[in-house]
């Protein structure tokens, strides 16, 4: 794992635009792997910014998310799909038909998974996957105790992780039980990992990602076994270190 270490969020938001430009702008057909949570909101308004400056087009990209709440319409505005749109999508170039998330609406939410792990192996597998870190080590929805084999699938929500993203709802009870993510299994096909970290309240989080057990009882260790990882944590992230 190649471990880049900056000052602060907004260091950690330019570095990560300046490395997922650069895979945009020299692969033909780039296949990216997003993310949501506010971790990579800095990151997108880089791009956004860059795309503005005729420096970088997404009109060949095809992208992936990582996760999508179960029961939310994508007029919803906690849903990822609004999120997305909101946050990078209808301010850059990309194709809409391009631009893909897990739909977790429907009632075969399981064909949705395969679905979605058809699309992506279509699309000749995800060049850079673009993650986040969960507080109990959860990459996408893949919550503690998940296999690491998993493949795109609907998970039950831990109830710290319902917490932590309540903030973003009215009340708790507003917060999905389940969500579709892609699996540990999907996401190590990657050819490339960015794992975005900042701030004091992950600093637990990765240490134990960096020198911890491999476990599924910590999703986010596995990642010590891909061969193409860059963490890019800031300072308050990587106090321990
Ligand atoms: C959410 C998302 C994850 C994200 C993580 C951290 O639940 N499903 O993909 O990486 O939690 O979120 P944040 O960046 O807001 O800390």
């Amino acid at each position: 794992m190649k471990i880049i270490k900056v000052p602060d969020y907004q260091a950690m938001s330019e570095k990560a635009c300046e490395l997922v430009m650069e895979k945009v702008n020299t692969i033909e057909k780039p296949v990216l792997g997003l993310a949501t949570g506010s971790t990579p909101e800095g990151l997108y308004q880089q791009l956004i910014k860059k795309h503005h400056h005729h420096e970088v087009s997404f009109k060949n990209t095809t992208t992936f998310n990582l996760d999508e709440y179960v029961g939310l319409s994508k007029q919803d505005p906690n849903s990822y799909y609004y999120y997305m749109q909101e946050k990078l999508f209808k301010h850059i170039d990309i194709p809409r038909e391009q631009a893909h998330l897990p739909n977790g609406e429907g009632d075969n939410l399981q064909a949705n998974c395969q679905d979605y792990e058809q699309l992506i192996k279509a699309a000749g597998n995800i060049d850079i996957q673009l993650l986040g870190i969960g507080l109990n080590g959860h990459i996408g929805f893949n919550e503690p105790g998940t296999s690491f084999s998993s493949r795109t699938h609907i998970v039950e929500l831990d109830e710290s992780t319902r917490k932590a993203n309540a903030r973003f709802f009215s009340s708790l009870a507003d917060v999905p039980s389940k969500a579709v993510t892609m699996g540990i299994g999907t996401i190590m096909e990657s050819k490339q990992i960015i794992l975005l970290v900042s701030g004091e309240k992950k600093s637990d989080a990765v240490t134990r990602l960096i020198t911890g057990e491999i476990t599924e009882a910590f999703p986010a260790s596995i990642l010590q076994k891909h061969e193409n990882v860059v963490l890019i944590a800031d300072e308050a992230a990587l106090k321990d270190r």
